[in-house]
């Protein structure tokens, strides 16, 4: 391996990184090399995104260097890393999972900003010809002229790396790439990234798919507790050693899903989710469902497979009351919902699992055991006549974070302060127990958008696991994802939505990926006569 590897470009040593109650890294060492992919890999709450913000100058380490290797000299240098200024100055730079880019700005124009030159100093028709040249280097496509809104999530992802590129950086560091992007758009990440390191810079990406680390990556360095547990070369590891090196244990990558479907294919309970020629406006007032049609029943998994943007978050919000519908009937167990207020689907036994977690999902300020109990404290037995229950509601709270392996330093902790991961597991937590505290007396309802996303291979699997146990139990969910691998392991059928319209609903057991995949791409098959409209 030594050989492999010579002078790192960058090295960081002993690194600690202490929050309240918690360090994050405890003494991580991390070097990587120039033309290298590093994966990095570890459970949610490991110290993943902390480390990288280290390195980047967004947090400054406790304890611990950070040695460069100097451009004109080629020999290592310790730095210090005060400011992502400092970091940029010195060639590092960093695509976060939220990206910092500015809507109503073009392509070229985000680039060049904070660069501190004046705009009308610079000619935009020489930047735009910049932001070509390179897209076109690293196979990176966007239209320069473009504004941001415009865009899609994985356009405005290969924006972020085009601007770290414009200014040079040989270090570049990319925080859960993948999480935002179709199958496709992130083989060609994989292509992108290969072409960058074969130029000399040095990659890090951090990532929770397994697929993705043997794909892409070079080496893989696995982080649990904050501690460095392993660095590896990518050739000589497998998925299950790297999954139990995260998780220290074994983890299997199957799943026990029992077929509830009889011969007749239809054999499910009754519906519990109708969905009738629902119209909806997106957030621009443009047409984002355009009559969309489902049915949802008791002990079924009806999977929603589409290009993010394709009206997925409209028809969630649709079905659990937080946005009006232009024309058609939402119904539930029979019940004509159309329009009513969240509250009244919470009180039917509509479950949601947002796909905006922060936004609407959590709030950021209270207590982890506040945003736990926020649906089930008016009920037994956390609550009695108009009295909470304090040692119920902590017996509730600790069982939770038990059961969801929630990693923080205490339940008072604000949620604001756990991990991208762990702030999933609290709303699926709170939105699971919600259901099955309803279901004792009729089958619940759970939407639920990109429930793993984020999540590491242990939660990954406790979620599937804990989705199938509720449909065991009779209740119909209604499952919006990106990743196809996903639906096909869970779901009985699978909706393809493009642009606010089905395109076609398949049994799972036969679905065939290459079929699903143009029909996510707005392709129906040929053979298919009269469809055109
Ligand atoms: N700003 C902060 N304030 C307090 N604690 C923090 C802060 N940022 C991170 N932590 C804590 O540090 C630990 C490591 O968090 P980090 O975000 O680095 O995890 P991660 O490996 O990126 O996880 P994930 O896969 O869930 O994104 C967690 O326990 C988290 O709660
Ligand atoms: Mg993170």
């Amino acid at each position: 391996m030594t050989e492999a590897y010579p002078t790192p470009a960058v090295e960081m040593r002993g690194i600690v990184k202490r929050f309240p109650g918690v360090v994050a890294n405890d003494r991580v060492s991390l070097s990587v090399s120039a033309g290298e992919i590093h994966a990095l890999l570890g459970e949610n709450g490991a110290g993943k995104s902390t480390l990288m913000n280290v390195l980047c100058g967004r947090y400054q380490q406790d304890e611990g260097q950070i040695l460069l290797r100097s451009r004109d000299t080629g020999v290592p240098q310790l730095v210090n890393i005060r400011s992502p200024h400092d970091a940029f100055d010195l060639g590092i730079g960093m695509v976060h999972q939220h990206f910092m880019l500015v809507p109503t700005q073009t392509v070229a124009e985000n680039v060049i900003l904070g660069l501190g030159q004046p705009r009308f100093v610079l000619r935009m028709g020489q930047v735009e010809e910049a932001v070509m040249d390179l897209s076109r280097q690293y196979g990176l496509h966007v239209d320069p002229g473009a504004y941001i809104w415009q865009i899609s999530v994985g356009e405005q992802q290969r924006v972020e790396i085009l601007k770290m590129l414009y200014r040079g950086a040989d270090v570049l560091i990319l925080d859960e790439p993948t999480a935002v992007l179709t199958p496709q758009e992130s083989e060609e990440l994989g292509h992108t990234l290969r072409r960058m390191a074969d130029e000399g810079k040095s990659i890090i990406f951090i990532t929770h798919k397994l697929d993705e680390v043997t794909a892409f990556s070079d080496r893989v360095t696995v982080l649990r507790d904050g501690k460095n547990i392993a660095t590896l070369a990518t050739a000589d590891t497998d998925k299950a050693e790297l999954a139990r090196l995260m998780v220290g244990r074994d983890v299997l990558f199957r799943l026990d899903r029992a077929e509830i479907e009889g011969e007749g294919g239809d054999t499910y309970g009754t519906a519990i989710l109708g969905v009738q020629n629902v119209q909806a406006l997106n957030d621009k007032g443009l047409p984002a469902l355009r009559g969309v049609s489902l049915e949802v029943c008791s002990g079924q998994i009806l999977g929603i497979a589409g290009v993010a943007g394709n009206g997925q978050r409209e028809l969630a919000e649709v079905i659990t009351g937080l946005r009006p519908v232009a024309g058609g009937q939402v119904l539930v167990r029979g019940q004509d919902l159309t329009d009513h207020s969240p509250a009244d689907f919470i009180r039917t036994g509509v479950s949601h699992i947002p796909g905006d977690r922060l936004g609407v999902g959590l709030a950021g300020n209270l207590p982890l055991s506040d945003n736990l109990i926020m649906k089930a404290y008016r009920r037994h037995p956390l609550s009695s006549g108009p009295f909470l229950l304090r040692n119920a509601i902590e017996e509730f709270t600790e069982r939770l974070i038990g059961i969801f392996q929630i990693a923080a330093p205490s339940p008072v902790t604000p949620v604001r302060m756990l991990s991208g991961g762990n702030l999933q597991k609290t709303i699926l937590a709170r939105e699971i127990t919600a259901g099955q505290s309803f279901s004792q007396d009729q089958a619940s309802l759970l939407i639920a958008m990109h429930p793993t996303r984020g999540l590491d291979v242990g939660a990954t699997e406790s979620v599937h696991r804990t989705l199938l146990e509720q449909r065991a139990q009779g209740a119909a969910i209604l499952l919006i994802s990106e990743d196809l691998d996903e639906l096909l392991a869970l779901a009985d059928r699978i909706a393809v939505i493009f642009e606010g319209e089905i395109m076609d609903t398949v049994a799972a057991a036969n679905a065939d990926l290459e079929h699903l995949g143009l029909l996510m791409a707005g392709e129906r098959r040929q053979t298919e006569p009269g469809l055109e409209d």
